[in-house]
């Protein structure tokens, strides 16, 4: 679970953790509050793409991040920080205050979820960096106690925590376990260009405003709860739906070519992933994933096309 490494002839404890990109399968957005959030009726599903971080404790007092990235998402690292507005060096932060530790930490970041592509990366290296910060310094942190510091951290945080697939209420960080049958195989259509999740909710709040009508308090969809439980992408692809989707195609029209892409290429459902720019597309199996990859691929309508499937796993320490 953990390694002992020697760096410059210290011996430093070494933990390698990992986290999971996430989809949207509702996303149902009340109005605007006071404190600039908007109270959510989600469901999360956790899908196979991982940002993988490993720890290493420092002899002094600095937190310092590096970030490389997997082969698909080579050469997009220009937005990451790498300083203190970092998600993950603020959960390093989070976890030495909450736990009166005195040492600093290396955090090496590997990147296997698009940057700024509505699929919480940024989230899931807050959560890895959690457990593994946890583990470095041996704080003695439950699980319940990285939930909590989750939530300071983030919306999207405590899910990319818990994975697996669950509703989220308040700002989607009130979690409650959702069941599902089987595996569900996605084809994420990406987008170089990402969204900025303040700006999307800022589109949504501007089309609220033209109506002249607030939203209707959102409400977890019985449809989607449903859909998971049998198990049938096609019933939980015509049960996919995202009340952000229209505020993200208004900032990237481009969108539009690249949902009419996947559903020529006979997707079960096609929903823009949280505020976007990536498209998710459900399969009907794993070889139609393939397939339909293969085909967007060709089509040149995305900068990059990957396969992925879920549930998946939260948050968890790697061996070795
Ligand atoms: O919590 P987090 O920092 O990830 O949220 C980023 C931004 O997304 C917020 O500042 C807010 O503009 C928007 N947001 C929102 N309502 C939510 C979640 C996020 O308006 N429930």
């Amino acid at each position: 679970m953990s390694a002992d490494v020697a760096v410059d002839g210290v011996s430093r404890r070494r933990i390698r953790a990992r986290a999971s990109a996430k989809v949207n399968l509702q996303l149902s957005v009340g109005a605007r509050r006071e404190d600039g959030y908007h109270p959510l009726a989600t469901v999360f599903q956790a899908v196979d793409l991982y940002e993988t971080l490993t720890a290493a404790v420092r002899p002094d007092d600095r937190i310092t991040v590096t970030v490389e990235a997997a082969d698909t998402f080579a050469g997009v690292l220009a937005g990451v920080p790498l300083d203190h507005t970092n998600l993950a060096w603020r959960a390093a932060q989070a976890v030495r205050t909450r736990f009166g530790i005195t040492d600093g930490i290396d955090l090496a970041i590997v990147k296997g979820v698009p940057i700024a592509g509505g699929m919480a990366g940024g989230s899931a290296d807050a959560a890895a960096a959690l457990v593994a910060c946890a583990e470095a310094w041996d704080c003695g942190a439950t699980r319940a106690d990285l939930m909590e510091l989750a939530a300071q951290l983030g919306a999207d945080v405590p899910f990319a925590l818990m994975g697996h697939t669950a509703v989220g209420l308040g700002r989607g960080d009130e979690l409650s376990p959702a069941m599902t049958r089987g595996e569900f195989h996605w084809v994420f259509a990406l987008d170089r260009d990402g969204l900025s999740t303040p700006e999307v909710f800022a589109a949504f709040d501007r089309q609220v405003e033209r109506r002249g009508r607030p939203p209707a308090p959102p409400q977890v969809s019985e449809v989607v709860m449903a859909a998971l439980m049998s198990g049938d992408p096609t019933y939980l692809g015509a049960a996919l739906t995202n009340d952000l989707q229209e505020a993200a195609l208004t900032l990237a029209p481009r969108l539009y070519g690249v949902i009419e892409a996947c559903e020529q290429a006979d997707a079960a459902g096609v929903v823009v992933s949280g505020s976007g720019p990536t498209v998710a597309a459900l399969a009907r199996d794993r070889h139609h994933a393939r397939d339909m990859a293969a085909d967007l691929s060709s089509r040149n309508i995305a900068d990059a096309v990957v396969t992925a499937s879920g549930p998946a796993t939260g948050a968890v320490v790697l061996e070795g």
